[in-house]
């Protein structure tokens, strides 16, 4: 932004040929909202607000709006929201990262096209937080994360229940037949029960610590839960500090940086984070054009040790973290591994940042030491081989250590059809040690990379009490879920990766100590599958889906528009 653009109203005029005239009438049309001349000759901050009736994690937004606007006001801004996508995640068919590229977009435009000189991005759930750091990242105007905040976990009979790794629990107890249908629709009724974003370290909070890691959210404000009144303190600060911005512009591309993205998968390691931030923080550094590699991801996490006790890899809930002194407790530990020279959205490093808050207090049962950490290395690395020449992602923080260097044999379904069709068939020739594999499920699918890589174990085995097979598929994973599952392998099957070429019968090679994966089978074998294989039929694709399936790039380019990523 230089000192000579127009700012306020006054910016991005509506082109009728005449610039008096488009700000003239474009101060008259305000005008009919009732504000005074001095109100719109104030800087505009610009409120992103994804509220949804088909999002019940955002559910408080108006709240929150309302308390930015307080902060906007009381700091001599003029505020005014603005409707964007939203992507309330078990509402959207086939699946919210089908969207979370087109509310990107919407996002970057709405900013760039509208008169605003800061804008405060109200997300939350999964993709929308991505969605926003990539839009924001690309129109470049300054901006301020504020997220939902994780719901409150539910007392219930005796324990505590919080969406969603407690859901896959009792959803696994209740196919194994240890629930009854009376037992289930009890649980259903109190897993969800406030408003705000799921309660355990799934994607949604693994985005939220990652937005304050990067430096886009205002300092401690990550972790607050949704309910609690310092969402609204903190919302009231966003509001203030975005003018501030306004008037001494911070833009998105001197905060997201190599090294600031380097922080951030520190943290998502540390923390034992979703592995769906991956592909968000591959997205987000192609908008800044930072580098990104899943090897770089495995020098990191062979030194980053896992810090934060919590679900699905742990014991406890998000509201616990926050009151075990949030991420900045887990930022201050991690500090001898961080570039503290990072630029932040409140105007100071984050070394300035982890200085001013030495001493404060932590509650170490959630909150472990660098030098008592809860793993020695982090929760998540890439796997490489003749099965993923370009990467896969395991979550070893949420698997069993018992099945990582393994042969098996694999299981193949074809498609999501195919899975649904015959994981649970009594006849289903599978045993405990066999290596589950799904086709078609990645990026150019069809299905836009849905969360089906947690592989249901076959019915038949759950009920014999085997809790977890090695599953492979080019899909992704709920962040909330947890097992021996690898995903994200690339090239994907549909357009013809060495995933597609597997068949039932086959031998693979697990080795995560040695970061592969391999298809046992012959070179000679494999050119001969591999020239009778066919791209799976898709109908024919118009609109948004046609965009999609014409530019989406594969898992470790972040699965964005070939024509998003800064050149
Ligand atoms: Fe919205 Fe989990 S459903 S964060």
């Amino acid at each position: 932004m230089s000192d000579s653009e127009p700012r306020g109203l006054a910016r991005g005029l509506t082109n009728y040929g005449d610039a008096g005239f488009s700000l003239y009438l474009r101060r008259s049309f305000a005008k009919s909202m009732g504000f005074s001349a001095e109100m719109l000759a104030r800087p505009v901050v610009g409120i992103a607000d994804s509220r949804s009736g088909f999002n019940n994690c955002h559910r408080h937004f108006p709240d929150l709006v309302e308390a930015v606007k307080r902060g906007v006001l009381s700091a001599g801004g003029l505020p005014l929201e603005f409707p964007t996508i939203s992507l309330g995640e078990v509402f959207l068919s086939p699946t919210s990262m089908m969207f979370r590229n087109l509310m990107a977009m919407d996002v970057e435009e709405m900013i760039r096209a509208q008169p605003m000189d800061a804008v405060v991005l109200l997300g939350g759930c999964d993709k929308t937080v991505p969605a926003q750091l990539m839009g924001a990242a690309s129109a470049d105007r300054p901006a301020i994360q504020l997220v939902a905040g994780p719901m409150m976990p539910t007392s219930f009979e005796g324990e505590r229940l919080g969406a969603c790794t407690d859901c896959r629990r009792f959803w696994a107890l209740y196919r194994a037949g240890r629930i009854d249908a009376a037992g289930i629709e009890r649980i259903e009724s109190n897993l969800a029960t406030t408003a705000g974003t799921c309660a355990v370290m799934g994607t949604a909070s693994t985005m939220a610590a990652i937005a304050e890691a990067l430096g886009m959210s205002l300092p401690g404000t990550a972790a607050i839960p949704a309910v609690h009144a310092d969402r609204l303190r903190a919302a009231e600060a966003s509001g203030r500090r975005a003018v501030e911005l306004a008037a001494r512009p911070i833009r998105p591309s001197q905060i997201i940086t190599e090294k600031s993205i380097e922080n951030a998968l520190r943290v998502l390691l540390a923390i034992g984070g979703s592995t769906n931030a991956i592909i968000h923080l591959a997205a987000i550094a192609g908008r800044v054009g930072a580098p990104f590699s899943l090897r770089r991801l495995n020098e990191l996490s062979d030194s980053t040790p896992v810090l934060v006790d919590l679900k699905p890899t742990g014991q406890y809930y998000m509201s616990d973290l926050y009151a075990a002194g949030g991420l900045g407790a887990v930022l201050r530990e991690l500090a001898p591994l961080l570039h503290l020279d990072c630029l932040t959205v409140a105007g100071e490093t984050l070394g300035e940042r982890l200085a001013r808050e030495q001493g404060a207090w932590v509650d170490r049962t959630v909150v472990r030491t660098l030098a008592e950490p809860l793993a020695k290395e982090g929760g998540l690395v890439a796997l490489f081989g003749s099965l993923a020449p370009n990467g896969a992602i395991l979550k070893r923080s949420a698997a069993d250590p018992g099945l990582f260097e393994r042969e098996g044999r694999a299981v193949v379904f074809s498609s999501l059809e195919d899975l649904a069709a015959r994981v649970d068939d009594p006849s289903l020739d599978v045993a405990p040690d066999d290596f589950l594999v799904l086709q078609n499920a990645g990026p150019r699918s069809g299905y836009a990379m849905p969360e089906a890589g947690y592989l249901p174990i076959p019915q038949k085995l759950a009920r014999a009490g085997v809790k977890d097979m090695v599953r492979i598929s080019d899909a992704r994973m709920s962040g909330t879920a947890y097992g021996t599952i690898v995903l994200h392998v690339s090239p994907e099957a549909a357009v013809g990766g060495p995933l597609a070429l597997v068949r039932t019968g086959d031998r693979i090679r697990l080795s995560v100590r040695e970061r592969r994966l391999d298809l046992l089978v012959g070179d000679d074998e494999l050119a001969r599958r591999r020239s009778a294989w066919r791209p799976p039929a898709m109908p024919p694709a118009r609109g948004y889906a046609k965009l999609y399936m014409t530019h989406v790039l594969q898992a470790e380019e972040g699965c964005d528009f070939d024509f998003l990523r800064r050149a």
